[in-house]
């Protein structure tokens, strides 16, 4: 297993750079998600770091040493695709046995590897099919397959569960996850899909635009997001945000004041324009001093009720527990704990303070 490091690496197509100055650790046998909308560039940097794709400037490094110049199969990785590049004229067995066949492995050997990655994945039963008598998720356990046989000492993942359908997608997730726990190889995950990220990652980064915004925890990006866009991104329904004001040392939104709990921003002159950050998922409905909202929508999950709201011309997302009976054009009062609000500078998205540590519940004995 290696750990991988990134310093200041750099992509350009043309005149355009994809990637532009990432620096990166991923210790020894970490699960790291690489996040980010579509086009930001984390397919170019997973590239790179199986040397698919020359870097334009910075370093690699496994374990210590350079890798720039040494090409995919020297750096001792293995990389599982989207559209999981199986070849359709080969059995299954074949296809996991083909790169150790080329690299020299004692047949022996090859039977060995193969038939315990099988074994780990579920797939004994269907060695013998070719990838077109195959479902996705087993298309997608065999290209995993020969990934596991060359025991390599990175994974890359380029959204691999993309091509499935949401079901099988929860599944597979856990199936990685719990290979993940099984063999511990250090593994780069990419994926636009924040709850995959979410829920298989030891640490997330955060890609936007070529530059990573954010690099932590899963419970580290939820609870003290570095800025509006990570805040934005990480969480589903997505955080909402509302224009807010500094008045009397405070912010507030300004047509009404008093509506929400005062956060203290000891740093910020009178009148600063800010974001007041709130996640769907922290708001309640009050009888008492709240944001006045008109219901726009209701949706029913049985378990949860989404609202959408409308406050001072703004599109807010509520998540309630329960059922709870309301109507589009029913008006509300919204609220949500001093604790749970999220500010944000206006001009440059930078969150204005240190959220509390989140509250984990202890471990019951
Ligand atoms: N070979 C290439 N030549 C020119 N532009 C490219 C090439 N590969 C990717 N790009 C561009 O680089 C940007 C990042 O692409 P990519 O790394 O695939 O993003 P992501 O995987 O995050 O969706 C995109 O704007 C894409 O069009
Ligand atoms: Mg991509």
């Amino acid at each position: 297993m290696s750990a991988v490091e990134l310093r200041n690496l750099k992509k350009s197509f043309g005149r355009v750079e994809v990637v532009q100055g990432v620096n990166l650790t991923v210790r020894q046998g970490e699960f790291l998600a690489l996040v980010g909308p579509s086009g930001c560039g984390k397919s170019t940097l997973l590239r790179m770091i199986a040397g698919l794709e020359a870097a334009t400037s910075g370093e690699i490094e496994f374990d210590g040493k350079v890798v720039n110049s040494l090409d995919p199969k020297q750096r001792n990785i293995a990389m599982v695709f989207q559209n999981y590049a199986l070849y359709p004229h080969m059995t299954v067995r074949e296809n996991m046995s083909l790169n150790l066949r080329l690299s020299g492995v004692a047949r022996a050997d090859i039977e060995k590897r193969v038939n315990d990655a099988a074994q780990l994945l579920q797939i004994d039963g269907i060695m013998d099919r070719r990838p077109s008598q195959l479902s996705g998720g087993q298309r997608q356990r065999v290209a995993m397959g020969r990934a596991i046989v060359r025991n390599p000492g990175v994974f890359l993942f380029d959204e691999p569960l993309s091509n499935l359908d949401a079901k099988l997608r929860v599944l597979m997730r856990a199936e990685i996850k719990a290979l993940h726990q099984k063999v511990r190889t250090t593994s780069i995950y990419v994926t636009h899909d924040q709850i995959e990220a979410m829920t298989l990652a030891d640490r997330i980064a955060v890609l936007n635009g070529g530059k990573i915004e954010q690099i932590g925890t899963p419970i580290e990006l939820y609870s003290n997001p570095a800025n509006r866009f990570v805040a934005g991104f990480i969480g589903s329904p997505a955080m909402n945000f509302l224009a807010g004001k500094v008045v009397n040392g405070k912010a507030v939104v300004p047509q009404s004041a008093d509506a929400l709990p005062q956060v203290p921003v000891a740093d910020l002159p009178e009148g600063t324009a800010v974001e007041i950050g709130l996640r769907p998922e922290h708001i309640t409905l009050t009888e008492e001093a709240g944001l006045p909202a008109v219901v726009s929508q209701v949706d029913q999950t049985g378990s949860q009720t989404h609202l959408v709201v409308d406050v001072f011309g703004q599109a807010v997302t509520v998540v309630l527990e329960g059922m709870v009976m309301l109507e589009p054009g029913d008006t509300v009062r919204i609220t949500a704990k001093p604790e749970d609000i999220y500010l944000f500078t206006a001009s440059d998205g930078k969150a204005v303070r240190a959220r509390p540590e989140p509250r984990i519940r202890e471990k019951r004995a």
